[in-house]
């Protein structure tokens, strides 16, 4: 199957700008490029950060974007979200039975989680046991198919600098919950430090962070205060089959030096 991911696209109502990108801009680009490409996609997740400030005028203008897609959409919860204003916006999104907005997929590769980790008023993610007992009975309901999850704040330690107080605030219990299930963890797809990063966790699972639609920054893994940058808007396209799980980064607007021929080996 083919998953289009989108992260930290970070809308304001129009016009206004953040860091010195549009992000409306950015997002209606990476929409357009999207459809021209991958209207294929049966699924597009947006891993959070969906809004910059959690203005309901944002929230509609990302209703009126995503309009054109007619596969599954999942919308997670960033820090920057507000859930009151989001769930006004999506009523049809799926939610937990506290409110979360936590679901599952069931697909022929496996079963997808899609899990909330936004706290109001703080910048690093929230799992608390609520929403731990939804994620031990979503792995318990997989049974002996493998997990792919999507969530916005990395379970996992960045190393990242200016990310080290603002990572996933749980000591560690969603990975634990994770590395417990029985028939794996495919990935972790996740957001929220605006660079692409790739990885394993010290049992094993593989992790990776889509690159913003919106503002990223340059990379600068040390610096406290890295600087930020507009970059391009940017998407990934993941496929998860028979050989496993790849993610691909693409980026819309690159410019074009030249064009290679067809390589036919050997
Ligand atoms: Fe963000």
């Amino acid at each position: 199957m083919k998953i289009i991911q989108l992260t930290d696209t970070h809308l304001l109502p129009p016009g206004a700008t953040v860091h010195g990108v549009d992000p409306e801009a950015h997002l209606r680009a990476a929409v357009a490029d999207i459809l021209e490409k991958h209207r294929t996609a049966d699924l597009l997740v947006i891993t959070g950060d969906l809004c910059n400030d959690g203005d309901p005028q944002a929230y509609a203008l990302l209703r009126d974007i995503l309009q054109p897609f007619t596969c599954d959409i999942r919308l997670l919860l960033g820090n920057h979200d507000s859930r009151p204003a989001f769930t006004a916006a999506f009523p049809e999104q799926p939610r937990d039975e506290n409110g979360f907005i936590q679901s599952c997929l069931d697909t022929p590769f496996g079963r997808l989680l899609f899990l909330d980790s936004h706290g109001a008023g703080i910048i690093g993610g929230i799992y608390d046991e609520s929403r731990l007992t939804w994620l031990d009975d979503a792995l318990a309901g997989a049974g002996e198919r493998p997990v792919t999850v999507f969530v916005h704040h990395p379970p996992v330690h960045s190393g990242i600098a200016h990310f080290e107080n603002i990572e996933m605030h749980d000591d560690g219990q969603m990975l634990q919950r994770l590395a417990a299930h029985p028939a794996g963890i495919r990935h972790i797809v996740f957001g929220h430090i605006h660079v692409p990063l790739s990885g394993s966790s010290a049992t094993g699972i593989a992790y990776s962070s889509g690159q913003a639609c919106s503002h990223k920054f340059i990379t600068d893994i040390d610096a406290p205060d890295p600087f930020w940058t507009a970059g391009n808007p940017c998407y990934r396209i993941i496929h998860i089959d028979d050989n496993g799980f790849r993610a691909y980064a693409a980026e819309v607007g690159e410019t074009r030096t030249g064009r290679t021929g067809p390589c036919e080996g050997p």
